[in-house]
This record gives structure tokens, sequence and C-alpha cells, in this order.
């Protein structure tokens, strides 16, 4: 039990995620090897993913922060709303949109359409998770962790209410009412 009075279930493990991490990161070394990329950081979800991954791109990168919000709770509202906008242009540049976790499809729709208008010299998306089940627009990533079962999951940067953003695994909340 915890702050929440929620009960917690190991989903993804600690090591299990640290390997895929690093097996994206090779990846996406190799595809841009000897190019200057802006890596962008989804707030506030994909802070840990992102602050892990980028230490496995072998290559000159620059950091940029979204802040966008569409949660309630543990159901996502439907309306994407931008908290933070990106402090720099991104034109003419390779552009890697790190997310933690596609459920909807609704926000990185959102964060594509957006970083699209600006006119990057290419744009990857990538994210930890993705919840197929869930999806109810079609969503194109380039490079997925894991897809996992459409229920609710917290950890490694994902929330509860705020809550669990600060475990190293992820996991399943076993109680909800
Ligand atoms: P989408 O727009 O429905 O794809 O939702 C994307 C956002 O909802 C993610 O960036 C997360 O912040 C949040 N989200 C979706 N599923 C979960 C979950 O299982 N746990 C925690 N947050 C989630």
């Amino acid at each position: 039990m915890n702050a929440k009075n929620l009960e917690l279930k190991t989903y993804i493990t600690e090591e299990k995620l640290q390997e895929k991490v690093a097996e994206i990161g090779k990846a996406l070394s190799e595809k841009f090897k000897n190019k200057k990329v802006t890596a962008v950081c989804v707030l506030k979800g994909s802070f840990m993913f992102y602050s892990d991954l980028i230490r496995h791109i072998n290559t000159d990168i620059t950091c940029e922060f979204f802040g966008v919000s569409s949660y309630d709770g543990k159901s996502s509202s439907g309306e994407v709303k931008v908290t933070l906008d990106l402090s720099t242009a991104i034109e003419g540049q390779h552009v890697i949109l790190i997310e933690d976790i596609v459920d909807t499809g609704l926000t990185m729709n959102y964060l594509r359409k957006s970083i699209e208008s600006r006119n990057p010299a290419s744009l990857t998306t990538v994210s930890l998770l993705e919840k197929p089940e869930a999806l109810k627009v079609p969503c194109k990533l380039d490079y997925v962790g894991f897809k996992i079962i459409n229920e609710f999951v917290v950890g490694y940067g994902l929330d509860y209410n705020g809550y669990f953003r600060n475990l190293p695994y992820i996991a399943q909340v076993q109680n909800f009412q």
C-alpha cells in the first residue's frame, strides 16, 4: 500500500525497461550517425524515459521540451492542452519526438501535426509504450518499446493524479474503485 492506498503489481521490471531503452538508443544512434538531432521530451510523462534514452543516443543532440496534458485521473479527456511550447525553432532540424505512452493516439497525432507544421528536416516518433487496443485514431510510430494491454499503468514517469512517476519500473494498479 502507498500514499494513495492503491496496490501496485510490477508489469515491466526496471531491468527490462533499461534493456529496451538501450536497444532503442542504439537504433537511433545508427539512424542519426554523424547528424545533429533535436530530441523533444513530451512532458510530463516521458521525462524519465527521455533522460535515460538520450544518454544512449550517440550523436550531437539539443534538448527541447513540449508540455501537453489530456488526462484527467485515469481516462483521456480527448482534448489536448499545450502547457509548454518548444523554446526554439525546429525548422530544418532532425527531430526525435519522445513520448511515454500512446493510448488513444490523440496526443501523438496532435504533436505530430504541431511539429510537422514547423517544417523540420525529418520527424522520428518514439513511444516507450503503446496500447494497440485503445487506439481511436491511426497513429504511426517509428519506434515502440512495448505494446501493452489496455489497462492503466504507472511508474517510470507515468502518473495517476500526479503520483508514482518516481517508480523505476512500470506497474499495473490492482484496486481501482
Ligand atoms: P492519448 O492521447 O490517449 O494517446 O494519451 C496519451 C497520454 O495519456 C500519455 O502521454 C499519458 O500522459 C496519458 N496516459 C495514457 N495511458 C496512460 C496510462 O496507462 N497511465 C498513465 N498515463 C497514461
